[in-house]
């Protein structure tokens, strides 16, 4: 990805912002967070939003604010960025992967429900490559169970499922704005959004050294607060966040139709009933390694995501799981590709890209 176009193009505006906070000197949970925290809870059609420090923090604590703790099971796809996992281990709680569908890359009800015992307290649902899962079903079997869904949103703000924004489809949504991220901010931030006025009341708190006011601790939290100057330029990234996505699925298109001639190649997946940001435009190929160099060699960017599925990473060695015990993560994991992707990707850009991927399987 090319941030630097973006720089290009709106840099006078944050450059603004960030003079405005600087004369300000207001630095951490002051106006800007706020407004943001507005902004992304009505993105999301939720009454909440909790401004935090990352989108790592988002899941620890929405992972906590559901109720999980120490020797808790929680149920997440091995098929993610480690942090899905690593927040789950931060607060001592077992993860407990179920294998996700070939087609979506996302868990599914039915990979779920194999994996609920009488100690799952929460499951994580990951909407990978800004791609949303099949909220309904999984919604279904968690509600049977009264088991709270966290959605993992770091990867799918603005997409949509059955016209439902992702973040509304759980008890609580966890967004990242790392810099890479289809709305990125300029260092580490984060939030969560939520309908419940319980859940926000509580996480404001534990963002805050668990205080209730100002020196009153009511229990142990962090410092994990968003920083006004990421505020500042989020909420500008934000008024062309719709317009950068919608240029996301042209070239994403644009990409399928020109890859649809190539039988080596899998193109993605969208369900009718999704509109997908395309964070990622990531396909299936075989002799991938290989394509990779190939593309590499011809300075045509290209990255895996990701290489190694959670349950074969050392981190989880102790949870006893071997090659073949989630085979679609692990089949996944040696076979997708993401091809350069970012609004301001020029169609030339995606013909050469298309073309030399029919070049390296028509030789
Ligand atoms: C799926 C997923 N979950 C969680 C995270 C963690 O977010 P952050 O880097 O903001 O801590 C990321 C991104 O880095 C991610 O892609």
């Amino acid at each position: 990805m090319d941030l630097g176009a973006q720089y290009a193009a709106i840099g006078a505006e944050i450059r603004e912002a960030v003079t405005g906070v600087m004369a300000s000197q207001q630095f951490v949970l002051g106006r800007q967070g706020a407004a943001l925290e507005e902004e992304i809870a009505a993105l999301c059609g939720v009454r909440h939003g909790i401004g935090l420090a990352s989108g790592t923090d988002a899941l620890i604590l929405a992972l906590r604010a559901v109720g999980v703790a120490a020797g808790d099971e929680v149920i997440l796809p091995p098929f993610t960025f480690v942090a899905t996992g690593s927040a789950v281990s931060a607060l001592g709680a077992q993860p407990v992967f179920a294998d996700i569908d070939p087609a979506t890359f996302n868990l599914t009800a039915t990979t779920i429900s194999q994996r609920i015992t009488s100690r799952t307290r929460a499951i994580i649902v990951v909407h990978l490559y800004g791609l949303a899962a099949d909220m309904d079903a999984i919604r279904e079997v968690a509600a049977r169970r009264k088991i709270p869904v966290v959605e993992d949103n770091a990867q799918a703000i603005g997409a949509t499922y059955k016209g439902r924004p992702t973040g509304a489809l759980g008890d609580a949504a966890c967004i990242s704005f790392y810099p890479t991220k289809n709305l990125g901010a300029y260092g580490d931030a984060g939030m969560i959004v939520t309908n419940s006025g319980e859940m926000d009341a509580r996480l404001r708190t534990l963002r805050n050294h668990g205080q209730a006011s100002r020196y009153d601790s009511v229990e142990p939290g962090w410092n994990s607060r968003l920083d006004e100057i990421q505020a500042a330029i989020l909420r500008v990234k934000l008024r062309y966040l719709k317009e950068w996505e919608r240029r996301r699925r042209l070239h994403a298109a644009q990409y399928s139709k020109l890859l649809s001639g190539v039988t080596q190649v899998t193109t993605p997946h969208i369900p009718e009933h999704c509109e997908h940001v395309f964070h990622q435009y990531t396909i299936r190929v075989v002799r991938r390694d290989e394509l990779q160099k190939f593309l590499t060699d011809r300075k045509i960017g290209n990255a895996v995501y990701y290489p190694i599925p959670l349950h074969l990473q050392r981190i989880y060695a102790g949870l006893g799981h071997r090659t073949g015990s989630f085979p679609n993560a692990e089949q996944a994991a040696a076979e997708v590709v993401s091809l350069p992707m970012f609004p301001e990707l020029r169609e030339e850009q995606i013909e050469r890209v298309a073309k030399t991927i029919a070049e390296f399987y028509g030789r």
